[in-house]
C-alpha cells in the first residue's frame, strides 16, 4: 500500500474515491453528487458508520465513490472515524481498486492532524491480512492511495508518526498470527532481536541457565514441560539520557497455552497461540516508541514460554517458588500466565530500576465476560497513571475499563498452605491481576487484560481476523505524553 498526500482537485484521475461526510454537514461543493437526493430517499444520509456505494461518471471515465457518514460533527470520536474510513476502504478494495483517492478537501471534513493520521492509520489497519501459508496468492498490484488535503506538507510528520503507528500494530498482529508450531519462545526472540536491530532498541535474551540463576521458578514450572527451551525477552530503550525515570512493560508471552494438566478442550485451544496477545503488544510498542524516537526511557520484558503437557508438568496441587520468594499453590495449570507474569514482573522492578510499570496479558477467560472485544479490562493501584494510560487509549480509538480493588478481593489470592495461590476465584479478572501485583514492589502499576481484545472472531473496520495488535498504540503514546 502506498499513501500520499496530494494537492490535486482531478478527481477522475482515480478509479475510486472515498468521500467521509458529516450527517449534519451533508454538502459537498466541487463534486456533483446528489446528497440532497440521496436523503430524501433514505439511501444515504450521514448516518455513523453507514456507507453508500455508487458509480458515477466523470469526464470520460467511472469512478466508484464510496459515501462514508461520520455521523453528528460533535458526536464523532477517533474510534469511529478509523472504523467507518476503514469500511468505505474495504469496499472499494472488494471492487479490486488499486488507484484511490481519499477527498479531504472540500468542506466535508476538517484538514487537521486527527483527521489525516486516523485516515492513514485506518487504511494501514484494514488493508492488512495474514495470508503467509497460502500457497495459491496471485501476486496482486500494491493498491494505491491518495489523500487528497490543500496544504500537504503540513500533514507529513503527522502521516510519518502514523504510519509508524500502523506499521507496530501490523507487527504485533503478524507475531500473533504466525501459529505457535512457528512461533515458539526461540523465534519470537529471534524476531525482537532483528526488530530491535531494525528499529534501534537494545535486545538482550536469557536462556534456561540463566533463568534458572535468576531463581524464576514460577516461570520455570510453567515452562519446563515443553520441548522448547523458554527465553526471557528483555528490550531497552533509551530515549531520555537527561532523566533516570523508566517506564516498565511487562507482556505475557505464551506461545501456546494448552492448559497443561488442567487440560483446555480443543475450542479453547486452537487460538492459544493468540496467548502471547501481552508480549506482541509491547514489542509493537517499542518498535514504534524507537521509530519515532520518544523522548522516554522504556524497558520492556517478556518470560515467553509453552505451557505444554509431559512427565515433568507442574501438577494442580503444587506448591512453587518465584523469584521473589513467595510459594505459590497451584489450584490449575491453566492459570500459567500469572505465573510468568510475577518473576518478569520481579524482575523489571528489582533490575530494571523502573519507576512505573504496566503489565499486558491475554490473562483470564473472565475479562470476555467483563468487556466483551469492546474493551481491555484494567486494574490499577495509582489513578494518575491510570488517567494517562486511559487518554492513549482514547487517542488510538481503543477502550479500556478499570475494575473495582476491594479489600474482600484482596484475601482471596491467599492460601492456608503457601503464600499465595493462583486460582483465587471470582472476580476472575481482577483476582488474576491482584495476583501480578503482589510483585510491583508498591510502585505506580497498571494490569491490562486483553483475553477479549487481542484476537479477533472475524475482521471488521480496521481489524482482521486474528491478531489485532491491540495495545500497541496506547502503550506508544503513553510513553510518548
Ligand atoms: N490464556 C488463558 C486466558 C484466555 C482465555 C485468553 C480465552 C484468551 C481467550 C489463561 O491462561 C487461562 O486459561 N486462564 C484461566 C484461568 C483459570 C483457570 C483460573 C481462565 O480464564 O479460564
Ligand atoms: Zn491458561
Ligand atoms: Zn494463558
Amino acid at each position: 500500500m502506498k499513501i500520499s498526500l496530494i494537492e490535486t482537485k482531478e478527481i477522475n484521475k482515480y478509479d475510486g474515491l472515498i468521500v467521509p461526510i458529516y450527517e449534519d454537514k451533508l454538502e459537498l461543493k466541487e463534486m456533483d453528487i446528489p446528497l440532497e437526493k440521496l436523503k430524501e430517499t433514505k439511501r444515504f444520509e450521514g448516518k455513523a458508520g453507514k456507507t453508500y456505494k455508487m458509480t458515477i461518471s466523470s469526464g470520460d471515465k467511472l469512478v466508484e465513490v464510496v459515501l462514508v457518514g461520520l455521523g453528528k460533527k460533535d458526536d464523532i470520536s477517533y474510534r469511529k472515524l478509523l472504523n467507518t474510513l476503514a469500511d468505505g476502504f474495504r469496499s472499494l478494495k472488494k471492487e479490486n481498486i488499486k488507484n484511490m483517492a481519499l477527498i479531504f478537501n472540500n468542506d466535508n471534513i476538517e484538514i487537521n492532524d486527527i483527521n489525516i493520521k486516523a485516515a492513514v492509520e485506518s487504511i494501514m489497519m484494514a488493508d492488512y491480512k495474514f495470508d503467509d501459508y497460502k500457497t495459491d496468492k496471485e501476486e496482486s498490484e500494491e493498491i494505491s492511495l491518495d489523500i487528497l488535503v490543500d496544504n500537504a506538507s503540513n500533514f507529513e510528520d503527522v502521516k510519518k508518526e502514523a504510519m509508524i503507528l500502523a506499521n507496530s500494530n501490523i507487527i504485533a498482529r503478524n507475531l500473533v498470527n504466525q501459529p505457535a508450531n512457528i512461533m515458539n519462545p526461540l523465534k519470537l526472540s529471534e524476531d525482537v532481536k532483528k526488530l530491535g536491530e531494525e528499529k534501534g532498541f537494545e535486545v538482550e535474551v536469557l536462556g534456561l541457565s540463566e533463568i534458572k540463576e535468576l531463581k524464576m521458578d514460577a516461570y520455570l514450572s510453567v515452562a519446563k514441560a515443553s520441548a522448547i527451551e523458554p527465553k526471557f525477552i528483555i528490550m531497552r530503550y533509551k530515549g531520555d539520557s537527561e532523566n533516570e525515570d523508566i517506564l516498565g512493560y511487562v507482556g505475557k508471552g505464551l506461545t501456546y497455552d494448552s492448559g497443561g494438566l488442567s487440560i483446555k478442550p480443543t475450542s479453547g485451544m486452537v487460538t492459544m497461540k493468540s496467548d502471547m496477545g501481552g508480549a506482541a503488544a509491547v514489542i509493537g510498542a517499542m518498535c514504534a516508541i524507537s521509530e519515532a524516537k520518544v523522548k522516554r526511557n522504556v524497558v520492556s520484558v517478556v518470560a515467553a514460554c509453552e505451557n505444554m503437557i509431559a512427565g515433568n508438568s507442574y501438577r494442580p496441587g503444587d506448591i512453587i517458588n518465584s523469584m521473589g520468594g513467595k510459594t505459590i499453590f497451584i489450584g490449575n495449570t491453566d492459570a500459567e500466565g500469572r505465573l510468568t507474569l510475577i518473576d518478569a514482573m520481579n524482575y523489571i522492578v528489582t533490575k530494571e530500576n523502573v519507576n512505573k510499570v504496566l503489565d499486558i496479558a491475554t490473562l483470564t477467560g473472565a475479562a470476555i465476560y467483563c468487556t466483551g472485544d469492546a474493551a481491555s479490562a484494567a486494574i490499577s493501584n495509582d489513578s494518575e497513571f491510570f488517567m494517562d494510560l486511559d487518554n492513549s487509549f482514547k487517542l488510538s480509538g481503543e477502550q479500556i475499563w478499570r475494575m473495582p480493588i476491594f479489600d474482600e478481593y484482596k484475601e482471596l489470592i491467599k492460601h492456608e498452605e503457601a503464600d499465595l495461590t493462583n486460582t483465587a476465584g471470582n472476580p476472575g479478572t481482577v483476582t488474576a491481576g491482584l495476583f501480578v501485583g503482589e510483585f510491583n514492589g508498591d510502585l505506580p502499576w497498571i494490569h491490562v487484560d486483553i483475553a477479549g481484545t487481542a484476537f479477533a472472531k472475524k475482521g471488521n473496520g480496521i481489524l482482521s481476523k486474528g491478531g489485532t495488535g491491540i495495545a500497541v498504540r496506547p502503550l506508544y503514546y503513553l510513553a510518548k505524553n
